[in-house]
């Protein structure tokens, strides 16, 4: 049974960010996501079901000990990890599962306006819980037929679907459950990552076998990331594309650092997410206080010069 009741009016809005293959972005993608959010006021609470990697965790864990150790302000969420279950009878182990993952949404519902939930890259029951659950899922995808194939098999020469893989089956029949338990539907954005900032010769094909899946199989397709060194090289300091410019040394910056706020941005845009007005003037007051902490006090009027 799964059966959570988190997205009754007035919980939080749930992000699952998921694909069952593994290396696709989904950890740098959820971690982005969750930034951007905070930096726009909203509260927000982060759930790693990925317990072998827990790599959501540590990019956490990073940031929390970066700020504490720079003593910079940096935005962190109320964050928790379930781990799977290990006994010997499957039956067990999802109705454990099933009461840890309700204990987490008990414990963030009254407090937060977002979840952001990152997955493991294989099917499980807990996998499964948080797709039946989310209001948006986001599935990044590598700009390769390898990883297209993921979710469907798709004809050479026609770019038709001639199959539907494993994983979108798993996600038709998720949304078909979170539909028959509170009639709201999923909504599903497919983004591409690590996208070529140079195009390729075969780019036009690949579009065109993602559009077809996206209409064969629900989906809105995103232009996502770009393929960029800040969207990895950050993790070591819980960092993002979006903090950098806040404060770390001017040399520190890469140089398609703002193209990826941009992208982020644009991402952003693309998810249509319910941003509580309260969060957007939160978010203001938040970048004018840190704006008049790190400018230094306009003295002009009283320093004497020599003029
Ligand atoms: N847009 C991107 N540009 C550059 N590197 C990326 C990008 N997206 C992900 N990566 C890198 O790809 C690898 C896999 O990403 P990750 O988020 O861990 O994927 P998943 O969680 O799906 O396994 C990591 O080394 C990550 O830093
Ligand atoms: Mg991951």
């Amino acid at each position: 049974m799964l059966n959570v009741a988190v997205n009754s009016r007035g919980s939080p809005h749930v992000i699952v960010v998921g694909n069952e293959k593994g290396g696709s972005g989904k950890t740098t993608i959820a971690m982005h996501i969750a930034v951007a959010l905070m930096k726009s006021g909203q509260r927000l609470a982060t759930i790693d079901l990925d317990s072998r990697q827990r790599t959501l965790t540590h990019y956490i864990e990073n940031r929390r000990a970066w700020a504490r150790r720079c003593h910079v302000d940096l935005e962190l969420p109320t964050h928790l990890a379930i781990a799977r279950a290990e006994g010997s009878a499957v039956s067990e182990n999802e109705a454990a599962e099933f009461a840890d993952f309700d204990q987490a949404v008990s414990a963030i519902e009254r407090h937060h306006d977002f979840v952001v939930i990152d997955t493991p890259p294989h099917d499980s029951y807990l996998m499964r819980l948080a797709h039946s659950v989310t209001d948006t899922l986001v599935t990044p995808l590598n700009d390769s037929f390898l990883d297209l194939d993921v979710l469907a098999k798709i004809d050479p020469m026609t770019s038709t679907v001639t199959g539907v893989s494993h994983y979108a089956e798993l996600v038709r029949e998720m949304r078909r459950h979170r539909r028959s338990v509170d009639g709201d539907p999923t909504d599903w954005v497919v983004v591409r990552n690590r996208v070529s900032p140079f195009g390729s010769p075969i780019e036009a094909v690949f579009c065109n076998g993602l559009q077809e899946l996206a209409l064969a199989l629900g989906f809105r397709a995103a232009t996502g990331l770009c393929e960029r060194p800040v969207y990895r090289d950050l993790f070591p300091r819980g960092l993002t594309a979006l903090d950098v410019c806040d404060r770390a040394p001017a040399g520190d910056l890469d140089p398609s650092h703002s193209v990826a706020r941009r992208e982020i941005q644009a991402l952003l845009d693309v998810l249509k997410l319910p941003l509580d007005d309260r969060g957007r003037r939160r978010a203001a007051a938040r970048a004018e206080w840190l704006a008049a902490r790190t400018h230094p006090l306009d003295t002009g009027d009283v320093v004497l010069t020599d003029a």
